[in-house]
This record gives C-alpha cells, sequence and structure tokens, in this order.
C-alpha cells in the first residue's frame, strides 16, 4: 500500500532556492541554471519521452543490465529497503522490485524525487503492482535531505539513469559523501553511468531528431516564467548540445537568438541577453569504469561488482561501505 507523500520539500523552500538559484545563475557570466528546474509536471514527462527515442540508449543499456542481473543484485543485497533517489516514474526500478520481491527481503521502497506529480503516480501504480510492499514516497532534494531519509538495516540506495552525472564536479564528490555517511555495514548503493563513447553518439542523443530534448531543455524557462513571473520568450532560446572533451561531459545549453531583456517580476530583476550568448542548463558527465571505482573509494564505499550492458555503453556498480 502507498503511504501519504512524506514532504522533505515544502513548495516554499522549493520557490526559496528557485529563487536564490535563478538569481544567482542569471547574474553571473556565463550565466547558468541548475537541471533540476526542468522536472515539473511537464518536464518529468518529456524526460519519460526521451527515454523512448531511438537515440537515448542509457535508458535501454541500463535495462538491460538490470534483465540480466536484478537477481544477482537482490542476492548480493538481501536489501529490506530500497531507497531510489531521482526515481522519477521508477520504470527500471520494477526489475529489481521483482527481484527483490522474489527473493523475499524486501518489504520497502521509498521513491524519493523533487517532483511531487511524477513520484504520486510512480507510488501508486507501484503499490498496486507489488500490493505487500509498504511504498513510501518523498519529496526532496537529494542534495539537501538524504540524511532524513528513513534508514533501518539492510537498506539499498539506488541511483540509476546516470543522474548523478548532472551534478557538478564538487556537488557530486559532497553527494558522494552524503550517500556514503546514510550507508550502514551490511548497505548498498547501487550507481547507474553512463560511459565515454563515440562523441557523434553522445551527441545524437541530447540532440534528438524529433526535438523532444530542445523542448525538455527550454521547460525550465516555462517553470521560471510561472514559478517567479518571468517573461522568458521560450521561442527565443535555441537548443544546443556540445561535448566537452576536456571534462567528457555533454553541455546543454539555451542561445539567445536576439539581443533581448528578460524581466523578472518576483525578483524585481532584468536581465540582458546579447545574439548568441549560451546559458548552461545541464552538464550531462560521462565516465570509465577506474574513475568510478576512485570516486566510490575517496567516500569509502568499495566496489564489489560492475556490470556493463553487451555494448559496453552503460555501467552499473554496487558497492558497499568500508569497514
Ligand atoms: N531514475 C530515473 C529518472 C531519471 S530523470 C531514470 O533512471 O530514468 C532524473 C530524475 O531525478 C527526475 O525524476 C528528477 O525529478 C529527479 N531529480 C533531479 N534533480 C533532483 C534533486 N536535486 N533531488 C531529487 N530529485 C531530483
Ligand atoms: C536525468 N539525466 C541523467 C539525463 C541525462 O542524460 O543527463 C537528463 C537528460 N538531459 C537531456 N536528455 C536527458
Amino acid at each position: 500500500m502507498a503511504a501519504d507523500l512524506e514532504v522533505h520539500l515544502a513548495p516554499s523552500s522549493y520557490l526559496a532556492a528557485l529563487r536564490h538559484d535563478v538569481r544567482a545563475g542569471l547574474t553571473t557570466e556565463p550565466k547558468t541554471l541548475p537541471p533540476k528546474y526542468f522536472y515539473d509536471a511537464r518536464g518529468s514527462e518529456l524526460f519519460d519521452e526521451i527515454t523512448r527515442l531511438p537515440e537515448y540508449y542509457p535508458t535501454r543499456a541500463e535495462s538491460t543490465i538490470l534483465h540480466e542481473h536484478a537477481d544477482e543484485i537482490a542476492t548480493l543485497s538481501q536489501a529490506r529497503t530500497l531507497v531510489e533517489l531521482g526515481s522519477g516514474t521508477s520504470a527500471k526500478t520494477r526489475l529489481l522490485l521483482r527481484a527483490l520481491t522474489r527473493a523475499g527481503t524486501l518489504h520497502r521502497f521509498v521513491p524519493f524525487d523533487v517532483d511531487p506529480v511524477v513520484l504520486t503516480d510512480a507510488a501508486k501504480t507501484i503499490s498496486t503492482d507489488f500490493p505487500l510492499l509498504s511504498v513510501e514516497p518523498v519529496v526532496g532534494d537529494f542534495e539537501e535531505h538524504l540524511t532524513l531519509l528513513p534508514g533501518g538495516d539492510r537498506q539499498l540506495i539506488a541511483f540509476l539513469g546516470s543522474t548523478i552525472g548532472n551534478l557538478e564536479p564538487v556537488a557530486r564528490g559532497r553527494f558522494l559523501r552524503d550517500v556514503s555517511s546514510v550507508l550502514r555495514p551490511g548497505d548498498t548503493f547501487l550507481l547507474g553511468t553512463d560511459l565515454v563513447k563515440d562523441v557523434g553518439r553522445l551527441q545524437r542523443a541530447y540532440d534528438d531528431s524529433a526535438g523532444v530534448t530542445a523542448e525538455f531543455n527550454r521547460n525550465v524557462l516555462t517553470v521560471v516564467n510561472r514559478e517567479l513571473g518571468a517573461d522568458f520568450d521560450v521561442t527565443a532560446f535555441e537548443h544546443v548540445a556540445v561535448w566537452d572533451a576536456e571534462h567528457e561531459w555533454i553541455e546543454m545549453r539555451l542561445r539567445s537568438s536576439r539581443d533581448q531583456v528578460v524581466h523578472i517580476a518576483d525578483l524585481d530583476l532584468d536581465v540582458r541577453f546579447a545574439a548568441g550568448e549560451e546559458m548552461r542548463t545541464e552538464i550531462s558527465a560521462k565516465f570509465h569504469p577506474d574513475g568510478i571505482a576512485d570516486e566510490l573509494g575517496r567516500v569509502r564505499l568499495r566496489v564489489v561488482r560492475f556490470w556493463t550492458d553487451p555494448d559496453g555503453d552503460f555501467g552499473l556498480s554496487l558497492a558497499t561501505p568500508m569497514q
């Protein structure tokens, strides 16, 4: 049965954070907006569409790994509680839920997401399909609220989809430290990471021919218009996706197609964009297996298994706290 949403990120705190981040991001050069604001109800729908695009391989690759290895993950983790960070629709997670149910250990599923709409829907359908499971959805920001998670013995914390790649390097280190600090002996961490590969394929995955990723990218402007009374002309910003070879990440940007001034009423702020100016909206870092193990090791997590799909596109690591 699905419990009520537990809310660690109340609408008022979400708005306060949005105000702070938008002011900070649009008053420094180059301008930036954090990717977590893509995900209102429409943004979550668009991401779900992205996962089915022919060019966007990560979701299919990670599903292939989970199909193949979910039972092994269940055996190794013996999890009683599965926490999923940035859970979205939890579509792939069903493979884990089935395996952990077959293994007979799982009692509780805690999907955790910043978007209450996608979370409520997912919790409802999962509790219908897994009637013996206690489904306890949490609205929160995984960069802020990990210490408020329910805990309990034999927790498996899953962070799928390579969402870790959307964190800036410093934030990524901090996030991994937070994860490590909530894990107890006997707990496990399952981390999905997209791997470095052919640049053409990477670029196409972030600039699809149907324009869904472009709409997803521009959705952040719609969110700022609605939540902060801004007047972004969404049609006056072009979607840009470039590979940054030095950092090994895809960068999504919005390019102003003309000189324009955007007014953000709630911040009492005017923001000038020059024609051609680019604002960064997301990084999506790509990884090497050694690098993942190093980053986990730095926060005292040891990789016990690492799997890839047959094409070597995506990696899934299962890690435990070092004693
Ligand atoms: N795990 C799913 C969804 C990935 S999309 C998959 O693998 O397909 C990224 C998800 O993380 C979205 O549902 C988004 O709402 C959520 N998200 C993004 N930033 C977040 C944050 N700071 N805290 C909590 N959830 C966040
Ligand atoms: C959620 N995250 C891992 C996606 C990614 O691939 O970085 C978000 C996304 N951005 C553009 N397409 C998908």
